[in-house]
């Protein structure tokens, strides 16, 4: 008996579901020309700055008052981003320790013009709540 696989046989494959942005979109902007680099494409700084404010809100939220990007985790760039791309970032609080949290960040691309949107990149930063001094203080429960 010969076997062949669905592909093969022109079958549809089963759908995988649908990746979805994970957390509460926190900030949402449009890639302009001046954000561009030498080849036309947005500086993947720019969306590096964003992806920082957003996670910097949540933080903020999350300890009720000041904090401090102190690291983030290594970082891939999946895609591209294109002027007129809109840029939504995503924010999820995933650890709250003593004075720190891990705050997952994700980017996401809608392309210009359509409603396709795209995984950029996704990190997780570590912030800081910090008091008046710039010293580490607790975050509330
Ligand atoms: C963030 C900062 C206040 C921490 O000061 P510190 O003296 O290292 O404080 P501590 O050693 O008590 O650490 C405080 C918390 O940060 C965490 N932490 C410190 N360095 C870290 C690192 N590299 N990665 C992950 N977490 C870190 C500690 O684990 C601790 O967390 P916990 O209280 O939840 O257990 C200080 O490093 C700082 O001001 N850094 C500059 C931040 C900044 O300017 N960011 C913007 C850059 S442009």
């Amino acid at each position: 008996m010969q076997v062949s696989s669905i592909a093969e046989q022109g079958a549809a494959a089963p759908a995988e579901p649908e990746e979805a942005p994970q957390g509460d979109l926190t900030v949402r902007t449009i890639a302009m020309p001046a954000d561009t680099n030498a080849n036309g494409d947005i500086f993947g700084g720019w969306v590096l700055s964003q992806m920082d404010q957003a996670g910097g809100i949540a933080g903020v939220e999350r300890a009720r008052g000041r904090v401090v990007t102190v690291a983030l985790d290594g970082m891939t760039f999946l895609r591209p981003v294109s002027v007129g791309d809109v840029l939504c970032v995503y924010t999820r609080v995933s650890h709250v320790g003593r004075t720190s949290m891990k705050i997952e960040v994700e980017a996401w691309a809608r392309r210009f013009r359509t409603q396709n949107r795209e995984r950029v990149t996704r990190a997780i930063f570590t912030f800081v709540a910090i008091d008046d001094e710039g010293r580490p203080r607790p975050i509330p429960t």
